[in-house]
């Protein structure tokens, strides 16, 4: 008896000192903050930063040049001169910066598209609570007079409101939805400012889906109460902005791309973005039989563009099923791609493979991990819960 006291109380002793050790590296960890300087400095690999080369894009990432050292990309960065150059992210960190994140949502299948709608609202939230005191960022979702009606309430249970449009840049962060006339729907009066501007679209040239997404872009972000967005990012609702988006912003120059062929995503300063979408609008590509397709040409964008852009693309738009980390690396938005079934799979979590699994201890800096668990916690809590989680998350005090 005596021994068996002993031993267990020796037993109880080592998981002491256990718990003790545990408890004293979890302190000796660096924080996730302290890593904050290194996001842009760091010669790691794992960041995935890829810029675009200056001898020309051709739809391939294959000829893709990555910096393998500092110097490297001090030589790529300094080919383009920017006024804010010498201003690190610190500098960004303790300023006030209000960003919008530009989705389209189409008036087709929106029960499809609110499921991607309803993950992607779920990351933003999660993407603020890692963001700065002075920093905003709303979501800004475009929708055309056919938008069904069901699908507004939805999107109204979660505060998306076209009534939230933003009017000072203190105001929280918050979600707004802002009506575009599609092109083919526009007076025959406003179609010919467009046309004298931008000839190619010949009213008798068949638009394509992305090129009145392009045009519902162009309408938002040529607005003047567009300018009060420091920076945007335009993208498409199979994405999650990860906790990195919180605390960073493109500077110097840099300009933020997906990947080919269709460039979903775009993040850089408003007029950056402003820039790149009426260059896509002037440089259209006039295709098929008679010539009465007309694409947008990424290509010939970027090209002219490259030199007061610094592109870089494979941080936004990683693939949602990937192993990367976006713990001190430069991965700032994630796309699911329809073709994948591995982990994170758009396709499996409709098909409820996922079912069950958000109690699981998800790692949220491997990209993967991160995805399924905002997509399965979007799904689990109701619009209510997902709306009050907002609102506690994106109250922050006051700044003068
Ligand atoms: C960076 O990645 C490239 C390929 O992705 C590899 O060839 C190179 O060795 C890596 N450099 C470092 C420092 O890890
Ligand atoms: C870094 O890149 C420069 C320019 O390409 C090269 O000259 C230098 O040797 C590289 N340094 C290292 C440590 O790889
Ligand atoms: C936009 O601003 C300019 C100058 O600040 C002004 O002349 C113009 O009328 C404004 N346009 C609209 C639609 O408010
Ligand atoms: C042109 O558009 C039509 C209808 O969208 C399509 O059927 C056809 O394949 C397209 N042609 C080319 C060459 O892209
Ligand atoms: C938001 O905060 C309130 C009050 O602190 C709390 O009752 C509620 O559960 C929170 N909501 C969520 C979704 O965490």
């Amino acid at each position: 008896m005596f021994r068996f006291k002993t031993v267990s109380s020796l037993l109880f002793l080592i998981a002491a000192i256990l718990v003790c050790c545990v408890f004293i590296l979890h302190f000796l960890t660096p924080t996730y903050e302290s890593f904050e300087n290194i996001v842009h400095e760091s010669n790691e690999n794992v960041s995935g930063v890829h810029y675009l080369p200056s001898g020309g894009v051709h739809g391939s990432t294959a000829n893709l040049l990555t910096p393998a050292n500092e110097s490297n990309q001090n030589v790529i960065e300094s080919l383009i001169k920017c006024h804010d150059y010498s201003i690190p992210i610190e500098k960004y960190r303790s300023q006030s910066i209000v960003r919008g994140v530009i989705v389209r949502f189409p008036s087709f299948k929106s029960d499809y598209y609110f499921v991607q709608f309803r993950w992607f609202y779920r990351s933003w939230i999660e993407s603020e609570m890692f963001t700065l005191d002075r920093w905003r960022t709303d979501i800004i979702i475009l929708i055309d007079d056919k938008f069904p009606s069901s699908t507004r309430k939805l999107l109204e249970n979660l505060d998306c409101h076209e009534k939230n449009q933003r009017t000072s840049r203190r105001q929280i962060s918050r979600c707004i939805l802002f009506n575009h006339k599609l092109f083919s729907q526009k007076s025959q009066s406003q179609r010919q400012l467009y046309l004298a501007k931008y000839p190619m679209l010949n009213p008798t040239n068949r638009l394509n889906v992305n090129i009145d997404r392009l045009f519902a872009i162009y309408d938002y972000i040529t607005r003047n109460e567009t300018n009060m967005y420091d920076l945007l990012m335009v993208t498409t609702m199979n994405t999650f902005l990860t906790t990195q988006f919180g605390k960073y912003i493109p500077i110097k120059c840099s300009f933020l791309i997906g990947t080919t062929p269709d460039y979903s995503t775009w993040y850089g300063k408003t007029d950056q973005i402003n820039k790149f979408a009426h260059t896509l609008l002037s440089t259209l590509k006039q295709s098929g039989e008679g010539r009465k397709n007309i694409t947008i040409d990424f290509s010939s964008a970027i090209e002219k563009l490259k030199s007061t852009f610094l592109f870089i693309e494979r941080q936004v738009d990683v693939s949602c099923d990937s192993k990367i980390t976006t713990y001190r690396t430069s991965v700032y938005h994630l796309k699911c791609y329809a073709h994948s079934t591995s982990l994170f799979s758009e396709r499996m979590f409709r098909e409820k493979a996922y079912d069950g699994y958000e109690k699981e201890p998800f790692n949220i800096y491997i990209a993967r991990e991160y995805a399924t668990l905002m997509a399965l916690q979007s799904k689990v809590m109701t619009l209510d819960d997902l709306h009050s989680l907002a609102i506690n998350v994106t109250r922050r005090g006051v700044f003068t």
